[in-house]
Formats: C-alpha cells, sequence, structure tokens
C-alpha cells in the first residue's frame, strides 16, 4: 500500500541546501526562540494551580521531574536535529525510519500542539492585557463573543513571521530579555519572603480520593485501574508532573530551524539543551519561592504569582509580573507562529499538504501561505471558543511526538550507522528507551476527556491522508 515508505536521507540532507529557506539564524536566536516558547502560561499560572490542587509544595518536584523527561526528550531531538537538519522536525525523522503514515500522524500532531497552543495562549494573552491596562473584558475577556485581543495579536505577530525570520528573532530575543528579567526578579525579591513553615510538610498526606469527579476528569491510568485522581502525596506529585510538563513543552520547535541556521550541526544543540537548561533552572526557583511565600492552600488560581506578591506588600512586583506574563506570551505565540510554517512547508514539499504550501515568499524566504493559512485557523478558534481547558491537548501533542523521536533514534542509528552524527545521546538505546517510556507515562496521566479529544484529531488526520495524502505524496509520483 505504500503507506510504510520511507524518504531517503541523503535526499533530506541535499534538501536543506536548496536555499529555498534563508539561512540567517545564529546559536543565540536559537537560544532566545526557545526561551521564547518555552517560559509561558506554564509557570505563570499552571504552577501556582497544580501546587494548589494536586502536589502542594512539592510541585517544584514536579517540576523537576518534569526537567528530567524533557531533558532526555531533548537528547534525542538533539542528536537527531544536529544530524538531520530540517524543517520538518520530527515528522521528517519519522518519515526517514519509521515510513509516512507514521510521518503524517506526527506532522498533523505538531500542527494541532502549535496551533491549539497558540490560540490558547492568545486567548490569555488578551486576558492579562485587559486586566493590566484596563481594557473592556467584553472584548478582551474570557468571555467575550468575539475575543477582539486575540485576533489582532495573532494578525500582527504573523506580519511580522512572513517579513522574515531575522524579524521574527528580533522580536523574540527582545521579549524573551523582558520575561527572564521578570523571573529573575521574582526569584531576587521572592527569596526574603520564603517561610519554611509554608514548605512543610514538602509533600502533603494523600486526600482520599473519593467523590473527585467524573471519569472523564482523571487521569487515564487511574480511570482504568479504578483509582480516581491523585490529591496529594506521591500520586499527586506524578499527576502534576504530566500537567505542567506543559510549561516546557515547545523546544522541540527549534528542531525545524535547521533550514535556517548558520550552522545547524552546532547551534541546534546548544539552543535545544541551553534553553532547556535555562528554563528548567528558573521554573524549579520560581516555583519554589511561590510555594515558600504563600501557604499552598491559599494561592491565587487566576494569577498566583502577581498574587503572590501583592500578599505580602510587595505591589510594584505583582505589576511587573503582568508585564512579565503579557511579553512571554506574546513571545510563545512568535515562535509557534513560525514553527507551523515550516512543517507545514515540509510536508507540503513532500506532497502530503497541497505542493504550494511547501514553496518560500519570493522575496521574504519564508513560508508564507503555511504561516497565514495556520494564522487565520488560530485565529478563527481564539475568536469564538473558550478553548483555555485545551492547554492538555498541547502536552499531549508534544509528548506524543517525544515518543516517536527517541524511537527513532536507535532505529536510525541502525539504518545509518555511518551518518555524521555531531551530537550523540549516551548509552543508547538506554536512554532513548527509558525517553520513551517516560513520556509516555506522563502522557497516562493526563485526562480520559485529553486522550478522547487526541484519539478524534488522530482519526480525522488518518482520513485526510488516506484520501489526500498517500496519493499526491512525492514518494507516490515516482
Ligand atoms: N511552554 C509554554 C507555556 O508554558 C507553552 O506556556
Amino acid at each position: 500500500m505504500g503507506i510504510m515508505r520511507k524518504l531517503d536521507v541523503d535526499e533530506v540532507l541535499a534538501r536543506q541546501d536548496s536555499g529555498e529557506l534563508k539561512r540567517r539564524l545564529r546559536a543565540r536566536d536559537l537560544v532566545g526562540f526557545g526561551v521564547g516558547i518555552i517560559i509561558g502560561t506554564g509557570i505563570f499560572t499552571l504552577a501556582g494551580v497544580e501546587a494548589k490542587t494536586h502536589a502542594g509544595p512539592a510541585v517544584t518536584l514536579s517540576f523537576v521531574i518534569g526537567a528530567v523527561v524533557a531533558g532526555l526528550a531533548a537528547l534525542c531531538y538533539a542528536e537527531l536535529a544536529s544530524s538531520v537538519p530540517t524543517a520538518g522536525s520530527a515528522y521528517t525523522y519519522a518519515f526517514a525510519t519509521l515510513g509516512e503514515v507514521f510521518a503524517w500522524i506526527i506532522g498533523w500532531d505538531l500542527l494541532l500542539e502549535f496551533a491549539l497552543g497558540a490560540a490558547v495562549v492568545s486567548r490569555g494573552w488578551s486576558g492579562y492585557l485587559a486586566n493590566l491596562i484596563g481594557l473592556p473584558q467584553s472584548w478582551f475577556g474570557e468571555d467575550a463573543t468575539v475575543n477582539i485581543g486575540a485576533v489582532l495579536i495573532i494578525a500582527v505577530l504573523t506580519v511580522i513571521a512572513v517579513v522574515g525570520i531575522r524579524e521574527s528573532a528580533r522580536v523574540t530575543n527582545l521579549l524573551v530579555l523582558v520575561k527572564v528579567a521578570v523571573c529573575v526578579l521574582i526569584l531576587a525579591v521572592g527569596v526574603f519572603f520564603v517561610k519554611g513553615a509554608n514548605l512543610s510538610p514538602f509533600i502533603p498526606p494523600a486526600q482520599p480520593s473519593a467523590g473527585t469527579g467524573s471519569v472523564l476528569h482523571q487521569p487515564v491510568v487511574q480511570a482504568a485501574l479504578g483509582l480516581g485522581q491523585s490529591v496529594y502525596g506521591i500520586g499527586g506529585v506524578l499527576s502534576a508532573a504530566a500537567i505542567v510538563f506543559f510549561a516546557y513543552t515547545g523546544f522541540e520547535a527549534l528542531a525545524n530551524l535547521g533550514e535556517e541556521t548558520h550552522n545547524p550541526r552546532k547551534d541546534l544543540r546548544v539552543g535545544i539543551l541551553g534553553a532547556l537548561a535555562v528554563c528548567a533552572l528558573l521554573y524549579i526557583g520560581v516555583s519554589l519561592v511561590l510555594t515558600g511565600m504563600v501557604p499552598f492552600t491559599g494561592i491565587d488560581e487566576s494569577a498566583p504569582l502577581a498574587a503572590a506578591f501583592d500578599s505580602v506588600g510587595m505591589h510594584w512586583v505583582g505589576a511587573l509580573i503582568s508585564l512579565g506574563a503579557v511579553t512571554g506570551l506574546t513571545s510563545v505565540m512568535m515562535v509557534e507562529l513560525v514553527t507551523i510554517g515550516r512543517i507545514g512547508f515540509a510536508m507540503g514539499r513532500d506532497g502530503l499538504l497541497p505542493k504550494a504550501i511547501g514553496t518560500t515568499h519570493p522575496r521574504w524566504g519564508t513560508p508564507h501561505l503555511m504561516t497565514i493559512g495556520g494564522a487565520v485557523v488560530i485565529a478563527a478558534l481564539a475568536a469564538f471558543v473558550p478553548i483555555s481547558e485545551l492547554s492538555d491537548m498541547v502536552s499531549i501533542g508534544a509528548l506524543s511526538a517525544m515518543v516517536i523521536v527517541a524511537v527513532a533514534v536507535p532505529v536510525l542509528r541502525r539504518r545509518r550507522p555511518n551518518l555524521k552524527r555531531p551530537f550523540m545521546v549516551p548509552f543508547s538505546p538506554v536512554l532513548p528507551v527509558v525517553a520513551a517510556i517516560a513520556c509516555f507515562y506522563l502522557m497516562l496521566n493526563l485526562d480520559v476527556m485529553t486522550w478522547l479529544r487526541f484519539a478524534a484529531w488522530l482519526v480525522v488526520g488518518l482520513l485526510i491522508y488516506f484520501t489526500y495524502g498517500r496519493h499526491h505524496s512525492r514518494l507516490a509520483q515516482r
């Protein structure tokens, strides 16, 4: 049937020098893009929510677990991205190792991750901005019939993403400076308000999970075993780890910039591992400060960090945190739009999406059609649908791609032992297998509803593949 046909790695490598995408990025820009997409709602909101509802002060431990799993996956991404630099990242690695249908599924899944991510974040952005400068909630808030703020920010960022990768990098770097400065400020000031009593007991005793609501909102593995939800205790820490993993998602977007980086063989790995390391350190510090400042039962769920500083009388820090959140969320959307363009471009180039999508703008050298098409879908979603609760879809999308990438590492080593690999995951195949299992385990800790939505998305994807991609694929034309 041809659905398992594979791309030739040499062909992928030859294509990256086609010059369609322009090489304009250096390692520094990649770290900027990485931190730009990683730090967002995860730390500004989820850290507080999960401390209150699942983990207590041990949410810091959940962030450590998240960092270890993300770190393992990042090592796998770093090996593949530096040996096969391509705009398609995980999609192309799957195409070269596992076969076309897997590649399509992963590409489709990554489009979901980044499009939904941008839509969720744009609504959060709009709400934060409204609070910060007093805009009407009826246009900018979560209850707006048409969320004007979300549409406007997506439109502005799309223009930048289309005009050039250099321009996108400049804007991102600036936004990143502001948000990293705010995180450092939280640490530097917050540490003086930490009270040991708030951190003890570090892992609150597990509470009975009786009557924890609908099965749809239980972690899939616990629903299967009839265990209900875990509130506090080790079980709560693990559940929170799956949810705050959202905070780490995004570093994999860097792997899509291989055709636009001057020295991809070195810079991609510096970008991926460097950005993740910076963010992990900030997250662990910020979550420790937050739970040290406020008893976890008293954490504010809508703006946990700003409220913590307000509660100790440091209102000016609270105001700066809102500013940090607005700039932080802007850069997340910026990089997500850039990434969607690259993934769609790679899929169009291979014929799995219409060929026109796989071309770049004659003057700006960006995949403009996919960037604009993706933005229209995102803006339409964000304008009309209250989608804030869909952030778990971003995590399941990222984690499933990470499972495939981890598997692809040893498979590619077997298929192409002599490929030049500037960076190698140590102890392969053990570490890649551990990475795949860890990512899958976190997926099992996401709730039943998320799995059902994810399954529906994959079914739609398979229908499109069998009616369109399979026949139009470049490999089918041969
Ligand atoms: N990692 C990004 C965030 O936390 C998506 O918002």
